[in-house]
């Protein structure tokens, strides 16, 4: 059996990240019955980010993966096993959400060497980043992952990107100060793209699913 480990680092359940999210996962699963995926809503654990306790870099004991206990230990544990890792998160003031942010400290500073810089996984896997925001393909401020690109670049390997843009944030818009925005561009925005955002996202976890059954 290969695993692929799906993060969700959004709050909500049902909107834009988790049905991103859900379409990969089925997109994985449809390849193989040989595949498990399993989805992990940050939102549901109570964790820390990096404590610096340096636990991951005591002589003779160091780890790359965090040795901080609480309940985000057993899903990193799980991610070092893993064959696939998806991330997912809505853009918050220009940059993934706080919780992903602190997922991603904890996740990645073990894999920081001080003695030489280098950032080792304790397994290299195909990864998929995953971003929705209101922002345009030509207008927006996300920085999407940030300085963690890099880290999950050099230790797992070149993620795949996937944003769907301009999403819709509430159902209906005239319950809500958001005059800001105009529902019908929003809509026709959606009506020409959410289907198609959704359907690249079932291809890239296809093409996951692919990869690691070919290893
Ligand atoms: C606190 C907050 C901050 C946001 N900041 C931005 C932002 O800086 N840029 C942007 O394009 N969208 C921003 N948005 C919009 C969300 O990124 C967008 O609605 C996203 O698709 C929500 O994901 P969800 O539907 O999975 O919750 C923000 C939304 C919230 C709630």
């Amino acid at each position: 059996m290969k695993k692929v480990i799906v993060i969700d680092g959004g709050p909500r359940k049902t909107f834009n990240t988790a049905s991103m999210l859900q379409k990969i996962a089925e997109g994985a699963s449809s390849v193989s019955n040989e595949i498990e995926v399993k989805t992990v809503r940050l939102y549901d654990l109570d964790y820390k980010g990096c404590m610096s306790c340096m636990a991951c870099k005591v002589k003779g004991k160091a780890s790359n993966v965090c040795k901080f206990r609480d309940a985000l230990t057993p899903v990193l544990e799980e991610i070092a096993q893993a064959d696939g890792l998806v991330l997912g998160s809505p853009i918050y003031f220009g940059d993934v959400t706080g919780r992903m942010r602190t997922f991603l400290e904890r996740l990645a500073f073990p894999w920081l060497s001080y003695n030489d810089y280098s950032l080792t996984a304790p397994k290299r896997m195909p990864v998929v980043l995953v971003e929705t925001m209101n922002g345009l393909p030509d207008r927006n401020n996300s920085n999407g992952y940030g300085s963690m690109e890099h880290c999950i670049a050099a230790a797992l390997g070149q993620p795949e990107r996937l944003v769907a843009y301009n999403t819709y944030q509430v159902n209906n818009y005239d319950h809500y100060e958001l005059g800001g925005f105009s529902e019908e561009a929003k809509r026709q925005y959606r009506d020409e793209h959410w289907q198609e955002d959704l359907q690249k996202a079932f291809e890239a976890g296809k093409r996951m699913a692919e990869m690691i059954t070919k290893e």
